[in-house]
Protein backbone atom coordinates (compact mmCIF):
# COMPACT_ATOMS: atom_id res chain seq x y z
CA UNK A 1 0.00 0.00 0.00
CA UNK A 2 0.70 3.64 -0.49
CA UNK A 3 2.19 5.25 1.85
CA UNK A 4 -0.12 8.49 0.96
CA UNK A 5 -3.09 5.84 1.09
CA UNK A 6 -2.65 4.60 4.51
CA UNK A 7 -2.38 8.13 5.64
CA UNK A 8 -5.30 9.02 4.12
CA UNK A 9 -7.10 5.91 5.54
CA UNK A 10 -6.20 6.84 8.83
CA UNK A 11 -7.42 10.82 8.71
CA UNK A 12 -10.50 9.05 7.44
CA UNK A 13 -10.92 6.60 10.41
CA UNK A 14 -9.96 9.59 12.66
CA UNK A 15 -12.92 11.77 11.11
CA UNK A 16 -15.18 8.58 11.17
CA UNK A 17 -14.64 8.28 15.04
CA UNK A 18 -16.59 11.13 16.15
CA UNK A 19 -19.64 10.03 13.80
CA UNK A 20 -19.23 7.18 15.09
CA UNK A 21 -19.28 7.82 18.29
CA UNK A 22 -22.48 10.10 18.16
CA UNK A 23 -24.25 7.14 16.73
CA UNK A 24 -23.60 4.99 19.36
CA UNK A 25 -23.64 6.74 22.05
CA UNK A 26 -27.21 8.21 21.03
CA UNK A 27 -28.57 4.23 20.93
CA UNK A 28 -30.64 2.74 23.07
CA UNK A 29 -31.71 -0.64 23.33
CA UNK A 30 -35.17 -2.28 23.41
CA UNK A 31 -36.23 -2.96 26.85
CA UNK A 32 -37.63 -6.67 28.38
CA UNK A 33 -40.79 -7.69 27.72
CA UNK A 34 -39.69 -11.36 28.67
CA UNK A 35 -41.05 -12.77 32.04
CA UNK A 36 -38.31 -14.38 34.77
CA UNK A 37 -40.75 -15.58 37.12
CA UNK A 38 -38.75 -16.36 40.29
CA UNK A 39 -40.14 -18.87 43.04
CA UNK A 40 -38.67 -16.95 45.90
CA UNK A 41 -39.55 -19.50 48.17
CA UNK A 42 -36.95 -22.15 46.83
CA UNK A 43 -33.85 -19.19 46.58
CA UNK A 44 -30.99 -20.47 48.54
CA UNK A 45 -29.93 -16.99 49.86
CA UNK A 46 -26.58 -18.37 51.18
CA UNK A 47 -25.35 -19.72 47.35
CA UNK A 48 -26.53 -16.22 46.50
CA UNK A 49 -24.47 -14.48 48.86
CA UNK A 50 -21.19 -16.59 47.82
CA UNK A 51 -22.53 -15.96 43.64
CA UNK A 52 -22.54 -12.16 44.68
CA UNK A 53 -18.90 -11.91 46.54
CA UNK A 54 -17.54 -13.86 43.48
CA UNK A 55 -19.44 -12.96 40.29
CA UNK A 56 -19.88 -8.56 41.29
CA UNK A 57 -17.93 -8.23 44.13
CA UNK A 58 -14.88 -7.35 42.47
CA UNK A 59 -16.32 -4.39 40.99
CA UNK A 60 -19.43 -3.52 43.66
CA UNK A 61 -17.51 -4.33 46.84
CA UNK A 62 -15.55 -2.18 49.33
CA UNK A 63 -13.89 -4.51 51.72
CA UNK A 64 -12.98 -1.82 53.82
CA UNK A 65 -16.93 -0.99 54.78
CA UNK A 66 -17.85 -4.52 53.86
CA UNK A 67 -20.39 -3.40 52.10
CA UNK A 68 -21.69 -3.94 48.36
CA UNK A 69 -21.74 0.04 48.15
CA UNK A 70 -19.84 0.78 44.88
CA UNK A 71 -16.98 2.25 43.44
CA UNK A 72 -14.54 4.39 41.19
CA UNK A 73 -13.20 1.81 38.34
CA UNK A 74 -9.93 2.77 37.97
CA UNK A 75 -9.14 -0.48 36.49
CA UNK A 76 -11.74 0.10 33.38
CA UNK A 77 -9.29 -0.79 30.54
CA UNK A 78 -9.31 2.19 27.62
CA UNK A 79 -12.39 4.17 29.11
CA UNK A 80 -12.59 7.44 28.69
CA UNK A 81 -14.41 9.50 32.00
CA UNK A 82 -14.88 8.46 34.86
CA UNK A 83 -17.14 5.61 35.79
CA UNK A 84 -18.47 4.21 39.30
CA UNK A 85 -20.03 0.74 39.86
CA UNK A 86 -23.70 1.08 41.73
CA UNK A 87 -24.41 0.92 44.75
CA UNK A 88 -26.26 -3.35 45.23
CA UNK A 89 -27.20 -2.98 48.74
CA UNK A 90 -31.12 -2.78 49.33
CA UNK A 91 -30.81 1.13 50.06
CA UNK A 92 -33.81 2.31 48.60
CA UNK A 93 -32.41 5.96 47.84
CA UNK A 94 -29.40 4.76 46.37
CA UNK A 95 -29.63 1.67 45.18
CA UNK A 96 -30.97 0.74 42.02
CA UNK A 97 -31.58 -2.96 42.60
CA UNK A 98 -35.44 -1.87 44.39
CA UNK A 99 -36.01 -0.17 41.71
CA UNK A 100 -35.21 -3.21 38.88
CA UNK A 101 -38.09 -5.94 38.38
CA UNK A 102 -36.45 -9.56 38.55
CA UNK A 103 -37.24 -9.29 34.82
CA UNK A 104 -35.33 -6.09 33.89
CA UNK A 105 -32.50 -7.94 36.01
CA UNK A 106 -31.96 -10.94 34.84
CA UNK A 107 -32.50 -8.68 31.44
CA UNK A 108 -29.49 -6.50 32.52
CA UNK A 109 -27.33 -9.85 33.75
CA UNK A 110 -28.05 -11.58 30.41
CA UNK A 111 -27.84 -8.68 28.06
CA UNK A 112 -26.26 -5.92 29.72
CA UNK A 113 -28.94 -3.71 28.73
CA UNK A 114 -30.06 -1.63 31.44
CA UNK A 115 -34.07 -1.04 32.56
CA UNK A 116 -33.24 2.39 30.83
CA UNK A 117 -32.30 0.75 27.66
CA UNK A 118 -28.97 1.94 27.55
CA UNK A 119 -25.74 -0.77 27.44
CA UNK A 120 -23.25 -1.39 29.79
CA UNK A 121 -20.61 -3.85 28.96
CA UNK A 122 -19.05 -4.56 32.61
CA UNK A 123 -21.60 -7.56 33.63
CA UNK A 124 -22.62 -9.60 30.31
CA UNK A 125 -23.96 -12.79 31.54
CA UNK A 126 -25.37 -14.34 28.30
CA UNK A 127 -25.03 -17.49 29.98
CA UNK A 128 -26.08 -17.29 33.69
CA UNK A 129 -28.70 -20.41 34.43
CA UNK A 130 -32.20 -18.88 35.89
CA UNK A 131 -30.97 -20.66 39.59
CA UNK A 132 -28.36 -18.55 39.90
CA UNK A 133 -29.99 -15.50 38.80
CA UNK A 134 -33.04 -16.53 41.49
CA UNK A 135 -30.31 -16.90 44.38
CA UNK A 136 -28.42 -13.50 43.31
CA UNK A 137 -31.59 -11.77 43.59
CA UNK A 138 -33.07 -12.97 46.82
CA UNK A 139 -29.82 -12.40 47.89
CA UNK A 140 -29.75 -8.80 47.33
CA UNK A 141 -33.20 -8.16 47.83
CA UNK A 142 -32.65 -9.83 51.45
CA UNK A 143 -30.54 -7.03 51.94
CA UNK A 144 -28.22 -8.50 54.81
CA UNK A 145 -24.83 -8.70 55.53
CA UNK A 146 -22.85 -7.38 52.61
CA UNK A 147 -26.20 -5.97 50.84
CA UNK A 148 -27.64 -4.04 53.93
CA UNK A 149 -29.15 -0.84 53.23
CA UNK A 150 -26.06 1.44 52.91
CA UNK A 151 -26.97 5.08 52.04
CA UNK A 152 -24.39 6.20 50.04
CA UNK A 153 -23.30 6.85 46.60
CA UNK A 154 -19.43 6.50 45.19
CA UNK A 155 -20.00 8.81 42.19
CA UNK A 156 -21.82 9.17 39.02
CA UNK A 157 -20.45 7.72 35.88
CA UNK A 158 -19.64 10.38 33.39
CA UNK A 159 -18.32 9.26 29.98
CA UNK A 160 -16.53 11.59 27.09
CA UNK A 161 -17.23 10.62 23.35
CA UNK A 162 -14.56 8.36 23.35
CA UNK A 163 -15.32 6.49 26.54
CA UNK A 164 -19.34 6.23 25.51
CA UNK A 165 -17.81 4.70 21.89
CA UNK A 166 -15.24 2.40 23.69
CA UNK A 167 -18.17 0.61 25.91
CA UNK A 168 -18.93 -1.00 22.47
CA UNK A 169 -15.27 -2.05 21.98
CA UNK A 170 -15.31 -4.00 25.01
CA UNK A 171 -18.65 -5.40 24.37
CA UNK A 172 -21.96 -5.61 22.83
CA UNK A 173 -25.70 -6.31 24.09
CA UNK A 174 -25.88 -9.87 24.04
CA UNK A 175 -29.00 -12.04 22.97
CA UNK A 176 -31.35 -12.77 26.11
CA UNK A 177 -31.56 -16.35 26.16
CA UNK A 178 -34.73 -17.41 28.43
CA UNK A 179 -35.06 -20.31 30.65
CA UNK A 180 -31.76 -21.17 31.39
CA UNK A 181 -31.16 -24.81 32.99
CA UNK A 182 -28.17 -24.91 35.79
CA UNK A 183 -25.12 -27.58 35.00
CA UNK A 184 -25.62 -30.79 35.67
CA UNK A 185 -21.90 -32.73 35.53
CA UNK A 186 -18.77 -32.15 37.52
CA UNK A 187 -17.18 -30.70 34.10
CA UNK A 188 -20.56 -28.48 33.07
CA UNK A 189 -20.58 -26.88 36.28
CA UNK A 190 -16.77 -26.43 36.41
CA UNK A 191 -17.22 -24.89 32.45
CA UNK A 192 -20.24 -23.02 33.75
CA UNK A 193 -18.19 -21.47 36.46
CA UNK A 194 -15.36 -20.29 34.62
CA UNK A 195 -17.96 -18.71 32.49
CA UNK A 196 -20.02 -16.92 35.30
CA UNK A 197 -17.18 -16.04 37.81
CA UNK A 198 -15.72 -14.92 34.93
CA UNK A 199 -12.28 -16.15 34.82
CA UNK A 200 -11.83 -16.26 31.60
CA UNK A 201 -12.34 -12.78 31.11
CA UNK A 202 -8.68 -11.96 32.89
CA UNK A 203 -6.86 -15.46 32.13
CA UNK A 204 -7.93 -15.58 27.79
CA UNK A 205 -5.14 -13.38 25.73
CA UNK A 206 -6.87 -10.10 26.05
CA UNK A 207 -9.61 -8.64 28.67
CA UNK A 208 -11.85 -6.94 25.74
CA UNK A 209 -12.81 -8.80 22.44
CA UNK A 210 -13.89 -11.77 24.80
CA UNK A 211 -16.40 -14.09 23.20
CA UNK A 212 -19.66 -13.85 25.93
CA UNK A 213 -21.79 -16.43 24.68
CA UNK A 214 -19.14 -18.97 23.42
CA UNK A 215 -16.08 -17.97 25.90
CA UNK A 216 -14.25 -21.19 24.43
CA UNK A 217 -14.25 -19.24 20.96
CA UNK A 218 -12.24 -16.24 22.96
CA UNK A 219 -9.26 -15.51 21.68
CA UNK A 220 -6.44 -17.73 23.93
CA UNK A 221 -8.90 -18.90 25.70
CA UNK A 222 -7.44 -19.45 29.48
CA UNK A 223 -3.68 -19.00 27.93
CA UNK A 224 -2.86 -16.43 29.57
CA UNK A 225 -1.31 -12.52 28.53
CA UNK A 226 -4.45 -10.05 29.51
CA UNK A 227 -2.97 -6.71 31.21
CA UNK A 228 -4.29 -5.36 34.17
CA UNK A 229 -3.04 -1.57 36.20
CA UNK A 230 -1.57 -2.97 39.43
CA UNK A 231 -2.28 -0.81 42.29
CA UNK A 232 0.21 1.42 43.04
CA UNK A 233 1.44 1.47 39.12
CA UNK A 234 2.83 -1.17 36.41
CA UNK A 235 0.62 -4.14 35.11
CA UNK A 236 0.29 -7.58 35.56
CA UNK A 237 -1.16 -10.12 33.52
CA UNK A 238 -2.94 -12.66 33.82
CA UNK A 239 -1.83 -16.30 33.82
CA UNK A 240 -1.62 -19.48 31.51
CA UNK A 241 -4.32 -21.51 33.57
CA UNK A 242 -4.38 -24.24 30.92
CA UNK A 243 -2.51 -27.29 32.23
CA UNK A 244 0.72 -26.82 30.09
CA UNK A 245 3.34 -28.39 32.27
CA UNK A 246 5.72 -25.60 31.42
CA UNK A 247 3.72 -22.12 31.23
CA UNK A 248 0.34 -22.80 32.44
CA UNK A 249 -0.83 -25.19 35.24
CA UNK A 250 0.07 -28.32 34.94
CA UNK A 251 2.19 -29.14 38.27
CA UNK A 252 -0.53 -28.18 40.12
CA UNK A 253 -2.46 -30.98 42.04
CA UNK A 254 -6.70 -30.63 42.89
CA UNK A 255 -5.25 -29.66 46.71
CA UNK A 256 -3.15 -26.50 45.11
CA UNK A 257 -5.93 -25.58 42.67
CA UNK A 258 -8.29 -25.14 45.52
CA UNK A 259 -5.47 -23.13 47.54
CA UNK A 260 -5.53 -21.02 44.48
CA UNK A 261 -8.80 -20.26 44.15
CA UNK A 262 -10.16 -20.25 47.77
CA UNK A 263 -7.15 -18.72 48.95
CA UNK A 264 -4.99 -16.80 45.96
CA UNK A 265 -1.94 -18.89 47.21
CA UNK A 266 0.01 -20.36 44.71
CA UNK A 267 2.35 -23.95 45.10
CA UNK A 268 5.31 -22.45 47.00
CA UNK A 269 3.04 -20.27 49.17
CA UNK A 270 3.41 -17.56 46.65
CA UNK A 271 0.93 -14.78 47.49
CA UNK A 272 -1.31 -14.34 44.16
CA UNK A 273 -1.66 -10.88 43.95
CA UNK A 274 -4.90 -8.39 42.69
CA UNK A 275 -6.77 -8.37 40.90
CA UNK A 276 -6.61 -12.25 41.71
CA UNK A 277 -8.66 -13.34 44.68
CA UNK A 278 -9.65 -15.54 46.90
CA UNK A 279 -13.32 -16.53 45.79
CA UNK A 280 -16.15 -17.77 47.71
CA UNK A 281 -16.11 -21.45 45.92
CA UNK A 282 -17.01 -24.42 47.80
CA UNK A 283 -14.68 -27.57 47.51
CA UNK A 284 -17.10 -29.36 45.11
CA UNK A 285 -17.28 -26.01 42.99
CA UNK A 286 -13.80 -25.66 43.25
CA UNK A 287 -12.46 -29.41 41.33
CA UNK A 288 -15.05 -28.89 39.10
CA UNK A 289 -13.13 -25.89 37.81
CA UNK A 290 -10.06 -28.50 37.66
CA UNK A 291 -11.90 -31.50 36.26
CA UNK A 292 -12.89 -28.76 33.46
CA UNK A 293 -9.69 -27.42 32.73
CA UNK A 294 -8.44 -31.27 32.31
CA UNK A 295 -10.75 -31.20 29.58
CA UNK A 296 -9.72 -28.19 27.06
CA UNK A 297 -6.36 -28.32 25.58
CA UNK A 298 -3.21 -27.58 27.28
CA UNK A 299 -1.74 -24.51 25.70
CA UNK A 300 2.09 -23.67 25.58
CA UNK A 301 2.16 -19.87 25.58
CA UNK A 302 4.37 -18.49 28.45
CA UNK A 303 2.95 -15.30 30.47
CA UNK A 304 5.71 -12.71 31.73
CA UNK A 305 5.10 -12.46 34.98
CA UNK A 306 5.35 -8.58 36.46
C1 LIG B 1 -16.29 -5.73 35.84
C2 LIG B 1 -16.99 -4.95 36.83
C3 LIG B 1 -18.42 -5.33 37.21
C4 LIG B 1 -18.89 -6.56 37.59
C5 LIG B 1 -18.12 -7.87 37.72
C6 LIG B 1 -20.29 -6.38 37.90
N1 LIG B 1 -20.66 -5.08 37.71
FE1 LIG B 1 -22.51 -4.26 37.96
N2 LIG B 1 -21.81 -2.47 37.34
C7 LIG B 1 -20.50 -2.17 37.02
C8 LIG B 1 -20.40 -0.78 36.64
C9 LIG B 1 -19.11 -0.07 36.26
C10 LIG B 1 -21.69 -0.25 36.74
C11 LIG B 1 -22.12 1.19 36.46
C12 LIG B 1 -22.39 1.38 35.01
C13 LIG B 1 -22.63 2.81 34.67
O1 LIG B 1 -22.67 3.66 35.56
O2 LIG B 1 -22.79 3.10 33.48
C14 LIG B 1 -22.55 -1.33 37.18
C15 LIG B 1 -23.93 -1.19 37.38
C16 LIG B 1 -24.76 -2.19 37.88
C17 LIG B 1 -26.18 -2.03 38.15
C18 LIG B 1 -26.97 -0.74 37.95
C19 LIG B 1 -27.53 -0.60 36.58
C20 LIG B 1 -28.28 0.70 36.45
O3 LIG B 1 -29.40 0.70 35.92
O4 LIG B 1 -27.75 1.75 36.85
C21 LIG B 1 -26.63 -3.22 38.65
C22 LIG B 1 -28.04 -3.54 39.10
C23 LIG B 1 -25.50 -4.13 38.67
N3 LIG B 1 -24.39 -3.47 38.19
C24 LIG B 1 -25.55 -5.44 39.09
C25 LIG B 1 -24.47 -6.33 39.05
C26 LIG B 1 -24.56 -7.71 39.48
C27 LIG B 1 -25.79 -8.37 40.07
C28 LIG B 1 -23.33 -8.26 39.24
C29 LIG B 1 -22.90 -9.70 39.47
C30 LIG B 1 -23.66 -10.73 38.81
C31 LIG B 1 -22.48 -7.22 38.68
N4 LIG B 1 -23.20 -6.06 38.59
C32 LIG B 1 -21.15 -7.40 38.31
C33 LIG B 1 -19.44 -3.05 37.02
C34 LIG B 1 -19.53 -4.41 37.30
C1 LIG C 1 -10.17 -9.97 37.70
C2 LIG C 1 -9.21 -10.84 37.02
C3 LIG C 1 -9.14 -12.30 37.43
C4 LIG C 1 -10.17 -13.17 37.60
C5 LIG C 1 -11.66 -12.91 37.50
C6 LIG C 1 -9.57 -14.44 37.88
N1 LIG C 1 -8.20 -14.34 37.90
FE1 LIG C 1 -6.88 -15.84 38.31
N2 LIG C 1 -5.33 -14.53 38.18
C7 LIG C 1 -5.44 -13.22 37.77
C8 LIG C 1 -4.11 -12.64 37.74
C9 LIG C 1 -3.77 -11.20 37.35
C10 LIG C 1 -3.21 -13.64 38.15
C11 LIG C 1 -1.69 -13.51 38.31
C12 LIG C 1 -1.40 -13.21 39.76
C13 LIG C 1 0.05 -13.07 40.08
O1 LIG C 1 0.90 -13.26 39.18
O2 LIG C 1 0.38 -12.81 41.26
C14 LIG C 1 -4.01 -14.82 38.42
C15 LIG C 1 -3.51 -16.03 38.85
C16 LIG C 1 -4.22 -17.22 38.90
C17 LIG C 1 -3.67 -18.53 39.20
C18 LIG C 1 -2.22 -18.80 39.56
C19 LIG C 1 -1.37 -19.22 38.40
C20 LIG C 1 0.06 -19.34 38.81
O3 LIG C 1 0.79 -18.36 38.64
O4 LIG C 1 0.46 -20.38 39.35
C21 LIG C 1 -4.69 -19.44 39.11
C22 LIG C 1 -4.61 -20.93 39.31
C23 LIG C 1 -5.89 -18.70 38.76
N3 LIG C 1 -5.56 -17.36 38.67
C24 LIG C 1 -7.13 -19.27 38.55
C25 LIG C 1 -8.31 -18.55 38.40
C26 LIG C 1 -9.63 -19.14 38.32
C27 LIG C 1 -9.94 -20.62 38.31
C28 LIG C 1 -10.52 -18.09 38.24
C29 LIG C 1 -12.03 -18.16 38.22
C30 LIG C 1 -12.64 -18.82 39.37
C31 LIG C 1 -9.75 -16.87 38.22
N4 LIG C 1 -8.41 -17.18 38.32
C32 LIG C 1 -10.30 -15.61 38.09
C33 LIG C 1 -6.60 -12.54 37.47
C34 LIG C 1 -7.89 -13.05 37.61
Amino acid sequence: MKPGFAKMIKVGLLLCLPVYAVISCRSTYPTTNHSFAVDAGKADIAHGERLVMSSCGGCHYVASTGRLMGRKMDDMPKIAGKVYSANLTASKKYSPVPRYSDAELAYLLRTGIKRDGHFVPYMLRPNMSDKDIRDILAYLRAGKGHAAPTDTVAGHTKLNFLGKWSLHVIGKPQPYRQSIPHPQTEVELGRYLVDNIGCFHCHSKKAISLNYLYPEKTKGYLAGGAKFKKPGGGKIRGANITLDYETGIGAYSKADFRRAVQHAKAPGNRSLRPPMEAFQLTDAEADAIFAYLNTIPRVHHKVKRS
